[in-house]
């Protein structure tokens, strides 16, 4: 078995949470196992850093940053591996001193993400990460966010990807994916 194959294979798939229809697919599992959090890790960091991959991004990471809440739980690792910066995207009202604003459509209703206005410097190369991409609309306020203050996003990265949803699509960069789930 593959490391990706067995990575997949510890995602765990809870039907009908949190409300009927939906699988959800917990990560969970694989941060409970050292040397599973560890590989997935080392494949994020290996796909940033070599140059043999195709269509990696093959530039300097500035900065990683991570969405609220389960990119938090990625993001700063990564970023310390890449000798990046991790800069935080929360949802309105968390973070203190002057922030940008994105607006995002969430199954019901809008939402909106905040960045700190001082967190990235135009010119800087930024790699967005979140657990999981449903329809794309929160990377996509994270990436407009980005955008806002001059950086650039190199990739949006996710451990798993939900394709029926097609939210790579509303994306302005390349979408790497660990996990395909359709
Ligand atoms: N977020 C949105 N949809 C999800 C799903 N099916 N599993 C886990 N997290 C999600």
């Amino acid at each position: 078995m593959s490391d990706v194959e067995h990575l997949r294979s510890l995602l765990k798939a809870h039907p009908d949470f949190p409300k009927k229809g939906i699988v959800f697919l917990d990560i969970f599992p694989i941060l409970r196992d050292p040397v599973a959090f560890e590989t997935l890790i080392t494949h994020f960091v290996y796909r940033l850093t070599s140059h043999t991959i195709p269509n990696s991004p093959s530039k300097k990471v500035d900065v990683v940053v991570g969405l609220d809440a389960r990119g938090f739980l990625f993001g700063p690792i990564i970023a310390l591996r890449l000798g990046a910066a991790f800069v935080p995207v929360r949802k309105r009202g968390k973070l203190p001193g002057e922030c940008v604003t994105a607006t995002y459509e969430k199954e019901y209703g809008s939402d909106s993400f905040e960045m700190q206005a001082d967190a990235i410097q135009p010119g800087q190369n930024v790699i967005v990460i979140d657990d999981l991409i449903a329809t794309g609309g929160s990377a996509k306020a994270a990436g407009e966010l980005v955008t806002k203050r001059g950086g650039k996003v190199l990739e949006y990265l996710f451990v798993i990807e939900l394709t029926f949803l097609k939210g790579a699509q509303q994306l302005n960069a390349p979408v790497y994916s660990m996990v395909k789930a359709d």
